[in-house]
C-alpha cells in the first residue's frame, strides 16, 4: 500500500480480518480515512505509524484531561506497577482516591471505585431502583450513557431509533418498550415533569448527562438544572449526573459545581485517570449506603492498583493546579471557538462552534440556538466528518462527529497549527462542496 496512511492502511486491513469492524470501541471505526493506528501520544501531541504528528483535540474520547502522559501520572503508574497488579485485596490507594472526589465534587459523600462510565451508570441505575423500590428511569434524547441495556436508548447507534424519540417526545417508552426507561427532551422542565408525574409507574431515578455533550454539545438553559432538582425531590426520584465528560473538566467539581446543582449520585470517569480505565459512583451517603445493604457492587477490577495509582496522581495534580488550569484552559477553549468561528466567517461556511469550558462541538448549519438534540440533529454530519478527514490530512486529530476536548496542555503553537489546518481544510471542503453544488443543480448543498 502506498500514500500518506500506507502504513496505518495495512495496520487496520489486519485488525479488520481479526477485530469486529477493526477496532476495540465501534466509535473508533468513524475515523476517516483510516482508524489511525498510533505509536506514541504525548501531551497535546501524537503520532501515527505512518510518522505524522498530530494536534489532538480527541484526547482519549476525553479520558486524557490533562494532555497525554501526564509525568506525575506516568511516575505513579510506573512505581505502582513493580508492587503488583491485582491483589484481589484492599489497599490505600482505594480510600485516598475516595476522599479526594469527596473534596472535589459537590454531591460526593462516599465513592464507589469501578472500571468503566457503561458499568458505573449501571450501578447508579440499579441504586437508584434499590433505593426507592421503583424501576421506571427517566433518560433525555441524545444523551449517551455507555452502550449497556437498558439506558442505550434515543443516541444514533443505539437499537431501534426512532424519529419520536429523536424530538424526544415526553415520556416516549425506550427500546426497552416495557417503561423501565422512559425519554424526554433536555432543557423542557414541563416536559420532565410530565414525565416524573405521567407515568403509569412512579420514576426510580432522573439520569442525564447536566451538560449533553454527545451527539450536539449544548448549555443547559438557564434554572434547568434547579427545576430538574426540585421535580426529583417532589417525586421522590433520585437525580443522577452522568459527568463522565464533564467532571473535572468543567470545574474541578465538574458540571455540578460549574452550575450550582448537586444531583444525589454522579457517574465520573474520563478526566478521573488521565486515560486509565476508572470510573467512580459518587454520592449521597443516605444513597450510596444502600449499596452496602440492599444491592452490591462487583467487579474483579474494581480498585486495582495501577489504575488508582493514576487517579491519585491525577486528582491530586488537578486539585493543585485548579486555580490556575481551569480558568486558563476554558479562555483558550473560548480563544480556539471564537479562531474557529472568524476562520467559517471567512469562508463563508455555515459552522456554528459551541463552547463550554473545555469542551467544543462543531456543527454544520444546526438549527440555533442549540438548545436541544433535535437542535444539533438537523444539521449536516457528513461536512462536519468530511472536515475532520480533511484536518487529519493537515495534521489535527479531531473526531468525525465534532467534538473537540481541549487539556491545559494546548498551548500557542498548537492554536498556530490548528488555525492554519483549518483554514486550508474548510478551503478545501468549500471547493468540493462547490464543485458537488455545480454537478447537481438544484443540490441542497450548505
Ligand atoms: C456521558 C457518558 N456516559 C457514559 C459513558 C460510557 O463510558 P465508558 O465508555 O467508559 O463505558 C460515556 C462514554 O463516552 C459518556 O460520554
Amino acid at each position: 500500500m502506498t500514500g500518506r496512511y500506507a502504513a496505518g492502511r495495512a495496520a487496520a486491513a489486519r485488525a479488520s480480518a481479526l477485530i469486529p469492524r477493526g477496532v476495540s470501541s465501534a466509535m473508533r471505526a468513524d475515523q476517516r480515512p483510516v482508524a489511525l493506528h498510533v505509536t506514541r501520544a504525548q501531551g497535546s501531541r501524537m503520532w501515527d505509524v505512518d510518522g505524522h504528528e498530530y494536534v489532538d483535540y480527541v484526547l482519549g474520547f476525553g479520558a486524557a484531561f490533562l494532555g497525554h502522559a501526564p509525568p506525575a501520572v506516568v511516575a505513579a503508574v510506573a512505581e505502582q506497577a513493580r508492587h503488583g497488579f491485582a491483589p484481589g485485596a484492599q489497599h490505600a490507594a482505594e480510600a485516598a482516591v475516595a476522599e479526594l472526589v469527596v473534596a472535589c465534587v459537590p454531591s460526593a459523600e462516599m465513592v464507589a471505585p469501578m472500571t468503566t462510565g457503561s458499568e458505573a451508570v449501571h450501578a447508579a441505575v440499579r441504586l437508584a431502583r434499590a433505593t426507592t423500590g421503583r424501576r421506571p428511569i427517566v433518560k433525555f434524547a441524545g444523551h449517551y450513557h455507555g452502550w449497556l441495556d437498558p439506558v442505550f436508548v434515543g443516541v444514533p447507534g443505539s437499537p431501534a431509533i426512532e424519529a419520536p424519540q429523536l424530538g424526544g417526545a415526553p415520556g416516549t417508552a425506550g427500546a426497552a418498550g416495557d417503561g423501565s426507561v422512559v425519554l424526554c427532551p433536555f432543557n423542557d422542565a414541563a416536559a420532565l415533569e410530565q414525565a416524573l408525574a405521567g407515568g403509569t409507574e412512579p420514576v426510580a431515578g432522573v439520569l442525564m448527562e447536566p451538560v449533553p455533550c454527545n451527539f450536539g454539545t449544548f448549555a443547559p438553559d438557564a434554572g434547568y438544572l434547579e427545576r430538574a432538582r426540585e421535580l426529583c425531590d417532589a417525586a421522590g426520584a433520585v437525580l443522577i449526573f452522568d459527568e463522565v465528560i464533564t467532571g473535572f473538566r468543567m470545574a474541578l467539581g465538574g458540571a455540578q459545581e460549574r452550575f450550582g446543582v448537586t444531583p444525589d449520585l454522579t457517574v465520573l470517569s474520563k478526566g478521573i485517570a488521565s486515560g486509565m480505565p476508572v470510573a467512580a459512583l459518587a454520592g449521597r451517603e443516605a444513597v450510596m449506603r444502600v449499596a452496602a445493604g440492599a444491592m452490591s457492587i462487583v467487579g474483579t477490577y474494581n480498585g486495582t492498583p495501577v489504575p488508582l495509582a493514576a487517579a491519585r496522581a491525577t486528582l491530586t495534580e488537578l486539585v493543585r493546579r485548579a486555580p490556575e488550569l481551569y480558568p486558563a484552559v476554558d479562555a483558550f477553549s473560548a480563544r480556539l471557538a471564537g479562531e474557529l468561528r472568524d476562520l467559517a466567517g471567512a469562508h463563508g461556511a455555515p459552522l456554528v462552534v459551541e463552547q463550554i469550558g473545555p469542551v467544543l462541538q462543531l456543527l454544520w448549519a444546526p438549527r440555533t440556538p442549540v438548545r436541544s438534540y433535535a437542535d444539533a440533529s438537523q444539521h449536516d454530519r457528513a461536512a462536519v466528518a468530511r472536515l475532520a478527514e480533511l484536518l487529519l490530512d493537515e495534521g489535527v486529530n479531531a473526531l468525525a462527529r465534532g467534538l473537540w476536548f481541549v487539556s491545559p496542555e494546548h498551548g500557542e503553537e498548537d492554536l498556530a497549527r490548528t488555525v492554519a489546518a483549518v483554514d486550508r481544510a474548510l478551503g478545501r471542503l468549500g471547493a468540493e462542496r462547490g464543485a458537488a453544488a455545480r454537478g447537481a443543480p438544484g443540490g441542497a448543498v450548505a
